[in-house]
């Protein structure tokens, strides 16, 4: 399991780290339950300054006793008390049911935070110092990441890394296109092994699968690197959970779309002749290694595409992150899609549908087309559409993405959105606080597709 996919996520520190906050924004994000230990010892035992004043041996078992049935729980996001790790038995909880997120801060900050706060341990600066030392060995025992925000954390817990360099032995499937621009830099003496494939869509087959599993030569324990566009971290990310019953594999995204979208989020797989994506495999990627800098060849049309998507994940999100410079853009875009993608894995509850914000519509448009149609100038439509439906303001997509009416089949589009919805009309609409699904009359879904086709 990777990171805090079906793990808890939780979160450790020293006192005054802002653990609460972080992990209240993070458990809104993630749609996961929130615990804050220290307020639950409080709620049932009493305050915690009054417990600790009949020693702090009894207020440590009870702390352990909440933590171990917070983290038997339901999958959450859990703060835990700044001295919860002291206790051998909770940090072997941790290591087994969670994902664990040092929030770190400086000694200073944290005595500012803290020293009014009546906190039965921060009650003089000099031992408030050597108490902060003492900790971090703790801390660093277990944690599996470090963060002092809500977003880096999310990125963290999903393994998304701002570096390309591949630090182990590992055998790259790479575009062909995107070889021939850029090498994969590496971290001292690793031996990366090539495997060429088509660029772009055309790599999305089962023949080349198929050819990677007879090229392949490595074991078990080796690694797969997907080395291009969504396309080829699709390919990859299926070849690594089907060669040898699944091994691991690290996804280096070159595109604005595999950056912000088609890397992250475990899901793997090629096209059949009945469809896109109609064959994969959930399939995690050990990390997810961005570098703007292999964006500087991207053809203008390709980062277009990307945009319409970072628009959507801005609306979605609430963020004006379109207008960031782009590494925080990137940033922004990859950790909200890694909270959906906590929310709900293996996409067994539905939450992952908020990300198909304008997709119905584009889906219908690019079949309307002949799939002559690029996916991202027909999500910008269909997000025009999917704003229209919620009685929201459509200038954002205007002046970011300014999509056209196309000439596309009216018919054929129609016959595309109805099959692809098989039954009801479930649309995600947007609402004031975020994505929602809901049903939208056949007429207004009929009257919207239309207003995006030209004559
Ligand atoms: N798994 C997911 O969750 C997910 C999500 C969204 C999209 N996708 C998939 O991603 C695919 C689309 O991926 P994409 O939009 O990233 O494009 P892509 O991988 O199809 O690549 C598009 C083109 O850009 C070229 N290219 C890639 N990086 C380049 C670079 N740095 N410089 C110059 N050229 C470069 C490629 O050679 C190709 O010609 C679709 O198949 C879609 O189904 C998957
Ligand atoms: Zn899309």
């Amino acid at each position: 399991m990777v990171g805090a996919v079906d793990k808890h996520l939780a979160l450790i520190g020293f006192m005054g780290a802002g653990k609460t906050t972080i992990g209240r924004e993070l458990a809104r994000l993630t749609q996961r339950p929130f615990v804050d230990t220290d307020e639950e010892i409080a709620k049932r035992f009493g305050p915690i300054p009054e417990l600790f004043e009949r020693g702090e041996p009894e207020f440590r078992q009870i702390e352990e006793q909440v933590v171990a049935e917070a983290l038997a729980g339901p999958t959450a996001v859990i703060a835990l008390g700044g001295g919860a790790v002291l206790s051998e038995a909770t940090r072997r909880r941790l290591r087994r049911t969670a994902y664990v997120g040092w929030v770190t801060v400086d000694v200073e900050t944290a005595w500012s935070r803290v020293r009014d706060s009546g906190r039965p341990l921060a009650r003089d600066r000099e031992s408030f110092g050597h108490l902060f030392d003492s900790r971090a060995d703790f801390y660093d025992l277990v944690a599996q990441g470090t963060a002092q925000d809500a977003e880096t954390m999310l990125l963290e817990a999903l393994h998304v890394i701002f570096s390309s360099e591949i630090a182990c032995d590992a055998a790259v499937i790479a575009d062909e296109q995107v070889a021939s621009l850029h090498e994969l830099p590496v971290a001292g003496a690793v031996t990366l092994t090539t495997h060429l494939v088509p660029a772009g869509e055309q790599a999305k087959t089962l023949a080349v699968v198929e050819q990677l599993w007879r090229d392949l030569e490595i074991g078990r324990d080796g690694w797969i690197v997907g080395f291009g566009g969504g396309s080829t971290t699709d390919v990859a990310g299926f070849t690594a959970a089907t060669y040898l019953r699944g091994v691991h594999w690290v996804a280096v995204p070159t595109t604005l779309v595999g950056m912000v979208d088609a890397a992250i989020g475990g899901k793997t797989g090629v096209n059949t002749e009945q469809g896109k994506n109609l064959a994969g495999a959930f399939h995690f990627p050990w990390e997810i290694r961005i570098d703007e800098r292999f964006l500087a060849t991207l053809p203008a049309e390709e980062r277009r595409a990307g945009m319409a998507e970072v628009v959507k994940t801005g609306l979605l999100a609430g963020q004006e992150v379109w207008s960031l410079p782009d590494e925080q853009m990137i940033r922004a875009c990859a950790a909200f899609k890694s909270a959906v993608v906590l929310s709900d894995p293996y996409e067994r509850e539905g939450r992952r549908a908020i990300l198909n914000l304008g997709h119905t519509f584009a889906h219908a448009l690019e079949a309307g087309s002949g799939y002559g149609l690029r996916h991202g100038d027909a999500v910008a439509l269909g997000l025009l559409a999917a704003l229209r439906l919620s009685g929201r303001s459509t200038d954002v997509v205007e002046e970011v993405l300014a999509p056209q009416p196309v000439r596309v089949d009216r018919d054929r589009a129609w016959d595309a959105l109805l099959r692809d919805k098989k039954g009801a009309l479930n649309l995600v609409l947007l609402g004031d606080e975020g994505g929602f699904v809901t049903q939208v009359p056949e007429a207004d879904v009929k009257r919207a597709l239309d207003e995006l086709i030209a004559d």
